[in-house]
């Protein structure tokens, strides 16, 4: 089965200078595919347009077969997209648990206090000090706590944008960690990343995003020593 499906997939800002281009793409369910590309490419307006946050011109998206595509947010994550933006995830001046609560007032009444207890579970740092102030938290602690908030309401497909931005290389590798645990429990990841190295180490797949089109579609294991890559990211990031 088919977890999310682009076709002829268009979208931006204006709709004269389309950012993203013609982008057909079949993620499988329970794939980590990890999107890659050069800054500006068009990585974060292509899964932000996925996650109804930027103006789809043409084409679709479908989930599991079913077309959502231009749902607004609400009924995506009703669908089954969970959507990780890379800054302002969290809410800085409410506590780790008043963060989940929020996200669970999307669920049933009766079902949010076990799902935020699922996910404190789930995310041990968290449940250490759930009445923490976000704000407060490690940059590595705050994207746990920011997926855990798309975690509440169990998606099936999990977007991500550059979760390890910034981060210290420690924090790095609990932040994919994290990641590897949400993949072992079924969720397909769709993961926009810098940080090529741990992504492809993860990753099943890899794409590259070039001027807002796929240039590249490729088993992640191939592209760890592909030259062409390494001369696009790898070469620059290490020096
Ligand atoms: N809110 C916006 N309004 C207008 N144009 C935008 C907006 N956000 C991004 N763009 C433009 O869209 C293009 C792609 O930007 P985008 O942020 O999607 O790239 P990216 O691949 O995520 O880059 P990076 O690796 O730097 O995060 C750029 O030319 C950018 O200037
Ligand atoms: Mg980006």
């Amino acid at each position: 089965m088919t977890a999310l499906t682009l076709r002829d997939f268009v979208a931006g800002y204006d709709p004269d200078l389309p950012i993203v281009k013609d982008v057909t793409l079949d993620v499988p369910e329970g794939q980590v595919l990890t999107i890659l590309g050069p800054n500006g490419a068009g990585k974060s307006t292509l899964i932000r347009a996925v996650a109804g946050m930027v103006p789809i011109f043409s084409g679709e998206v479908r989930l599991s077969g079913r077309d959502v595509t231009r749902a607004p947010a609400h009924a995506l994550a009703r669908a089954g997209l969970g959507f990780v933006p890379q800054t302002e995830n969290v809410f800085t001046r409410l506590s780790i648990r008043e963060n989940l609560q929020i996200a669970a007032e999307l669920l049933p009444r009766s079902a949010r206090a076990a799902r935020v207890a699922a996910m404190l579970a789930m995310f041990p740092d968290l449940a250490a000090r759930p009445e923490a102030l976000a704000g407060s938290l490690s940059g590595g602690q705050r994207q746990m706590l920011a997926a855990a908030r798309a975690l509440l309401s169990e998606p099936r497909v999990l977007i991500l944008d550059e979760p390890s931005a910034g981060l210290s290389p420690k924090l790095v590798a609990q932040v994919f960690d994290s990641l590897r645990r949400i993949a072992q429990g079924g969720v397909t990841l769709v993961l926009v990343e810098q940080n090529v190295r741990a992504a492809l180490a993860l990753a099943d797949r890899a794409v590259v995003l070039v001027d807002g089109r796929l240039a590249h579609d490729a088993p992640a294991a191939e592209l760890v020593g592909n030259p062409l890559l390494g001369q696009l990211f790898l070469g620059a990031r290490a020096a």
